[in-house]
């Protein structure tokens, strides 16, 4: 039970609404009290009717037609309300756990996103989040609600026959026990269930992403029947969730309707012998299916109320994950503008996903403020991965990194990323405007800034000559860019964004030639005065920097510029530029 005392945590979102729900709730109990009415009212008429009236109700059958059409008026009135301020505490309550996920989520280090799927992660989240939204907007009310109509049913009943009522009573501790033990394996099932759920939209989202690949390859079978299966394993799980609710639903009628039979014949008996009046059976026969149906309810409504504690759990296991600020030493130390000398001392790493494949093993490295290196080896020699070393993406098992000669664990995560800019090989851009994409760099900038980065970074000219210039949409429903132009667009960013250190990854890499010169032009003048980083399969992109790491087995092999390194006889760096440059002269 300790899980669900974690789980109603998930009520602190309501809490700025508690006077709505307090006062939601207590029409709720005057609605609901005055429905009660109609039963006992029902009997109470039939009695009259007969002409046996009863000395505690002394009313006409005109006065109590009236009073019926009044209590109806007021009890519209009464549900409006209420069911407008319950719709406020579930939408503005979802609203902000849905707006805390948010931040929560994108507060989380690196190595969450590696382990968790997004397709699964949104999908799992959506689910989630809609079951607490009907958790506040209606299955509490209508649980609390139901629960008055079984509280006050069963005073009625004792009050006025008490025997009858006694041995309906007698059913209510077995549906107590069976309430706790399906209700432990419904939830089982409820959260298998949205587990595979979550699996099988992540087949879907990841069709989707690579719609592309999928018909060139001529996969659709292969991912139908992969879709099929993974669908089969929902219906599956579904079905079994659904025959648990089934069950249980089957086995709370199958006990009441029994002991209400039962109770009816015992009461027939009771009128033949005079013990009870007519319209007092009937009042116990209404009351007893009120109180019936609101048994019937109540179990239907807790194992929804059990399904969204399983939701809150997963919710709220989000949001105690540390996030990426909590995991590090704390420290207020702004890192400012720094001049940009790194110093990587000895560095080991390996990602926590697969903790025993080292990426680097003891990698050091002295990049002097302002200075251009560049890192080649063969792909998956880790050279991204020390880049995600210096943005702190993850941190290294071994070694240090140092930054203007302070560990850059010691600076506060966001003053010391402002310095950096990466231009990746792959550029995604936003959905929004050009205009959006560039500012992205330095939110706030002026149009004269933006213009000026676009040209420095030779992309004002295909800019200009869109019809709506920095306002054309970009990204997945609008303007497709070509790679060299996202590039540049990207370089602008970094441009506007003015780091002390530059990372480029590959940003050349998948370019055609004249978009290359068009982006390598680019590239030199974003480098101008900053220390740079440079990734590159093709050499004759850096022949000109101060120094060339090469690495290889996760380690550094060689160091030196061009000119030292090509004239090594043996060198791992002047067999591969032999090859490129014989290929490629120039
Ligand atoms: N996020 C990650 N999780 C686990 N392993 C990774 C991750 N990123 C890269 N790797 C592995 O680390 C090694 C180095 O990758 P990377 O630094 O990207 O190489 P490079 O940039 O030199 O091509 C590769 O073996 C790669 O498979
Ligand atoms: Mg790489």
């Amino acid at each position: 039970m300790s899980s669900l005392k974690e789980a109603l945590r998930i009520f602190q979102f309501i809490r700025p609404y508690r006077w709505q729900f307090i006062i939601g709730l207590l029409l709720l109990f005057i609605s609901s009290g005055v429905f009660m009415v109609f039963p006992f009212g029902m009997g109470l008429m039939l009695d009259v009717a007969q002409g046996r009236v009863r000395p505690e109700f002394d009313l006409g059958l005109v006065e109590m037609g009236l009073a019926i059409i009044v209590i109806l008026l007021v009890q519209g009135v009464i549900s409006y309300v209420r069911v407008m301020l319950f719709a406020q505490i579930s939408e503005k309550g979802t609203a902000d756990i849905r707006q805390a996920l948010y931040s929560k989520i994108i507060s989380l280090p690196i190595v969450f996103f590696e382990e968790n799927r997004a397709g699964e992660l949104n999908s799992r989240l959506t689910n989630d989040i809609g079951r607490i939204y009907s958790t506040f907007s209606f299955i509490l009310a209508e649980f609390v609600r139901q629960l008055i109509f079984l509280a006050g049913g069963a005073i009625f009943l004792l009050w006025q026959t008490p025997k009858l009522a006694g041995i309906m009573m007698l059913t209510i501790p077995v549906l107590i026990i069976a309430a706790i033990v399906f209700g432990r394996w419904i939830r089982a099932l409820s959260k298998n269930r949205q587990k595979v759920l979550g699996d099988s939209n992540t087949i879907l989202d990841e069709t989707l992403q690579t719609i592309h690949a999928v018909k060139a390859f001529s996969n659709e079978l292969f991912e139908n029947n992969r879709y099929r299966r993974s669908n089969e394993d929902v219906v599956q799980v579904s079905m079994k969730f659904a025959a648990s609710r089934a069950i249980f639903t089957v086995f709370v009628i199958t006990l009441l309707f029994g002991a209400l039979f039962f109770v009816i014949w015992m009461g027939m008996r009771m009128i033949q012998s005079g013990e009870v009046s007519a319209g007092q059976l009937v009042s116990f026969v209404t009351f007893t299916a009120v109180v019936g149906a609101s048994i019937a309810a109540l179990s239907n409504f807790f194992t929804e109320l059990v399904g969204a504690i399983g939701a809150s759990e997963r919710i709220l296991e989000i949001m105690d994950t540390p996030s990426e600020i909590e995991e590090r030493p704390q420290t207020n130390l702004k890192a400012g503008r720094l001049k940009g000398d790194l110093t990587l001392e000895n560095i080991g790493f390996a990602y926590p996903t697969r903790p025993d494949m080292p990426v680097l093993k003891s990698v050091d490295m002295t990049i002097s403020s302002g200075s251009k290196v560049a890192l080649v080896g063969q792909s998956g020699a880790g050279k991204s991965t020390v880049m995600q070393l210096l943005l702190q993406f993850h941190r290294p098992d071994s070694g240090r990194v140092l930054a203007d000669g302070r560990d850059i664990q010691d600076y506060e995560l966001a003053s010391y990323r402002e310095n950096f800019a990466l231009v990746p090989q792959e550029v995604i851009l936003f959905g929004g405007t050009i205009r959006e994409n560039i500012l992205y760099g330095k939110p706030g900038a002026t149009e004269e800034e933006i213009e000026a980065a676009a040209r420095q970074a030779n992309a004002w000219e295909f800019i200009s000559r869109f019809p709506e210039g920095l306002d054309t949409i970009v990204g997945e429903r609008g303007l497709k860019l070509s790679g060299g132009q996202r590039q540049r667009i990207a370089i602008a960013r970094a441009i506007l964004r003015n780091p002390s250190i530059l990372l480029l990854d590959e940003a050349t890499s998948s370019l055609d030639a004249e978009s290359e010169r068009l982006v390598q032009e680019a590239l030199e003048n974003l480098m101008k005065g900053r220390t740079s980083i440079i990734i590159a399969h093709r050499l004759a992109t850096i022949r000109e920097v101060d120094c060339i790491y090469v690495l290889e087995g996760g380690r550094i092999v060689e160091q030196g510029t061009h000119a030292e390194l090509s004239a090594k006889v043996d060198g791992v760096y002047s067999s591969l530029a032999r090859l490129q440059f014989n290929l490629m002269p120039g």
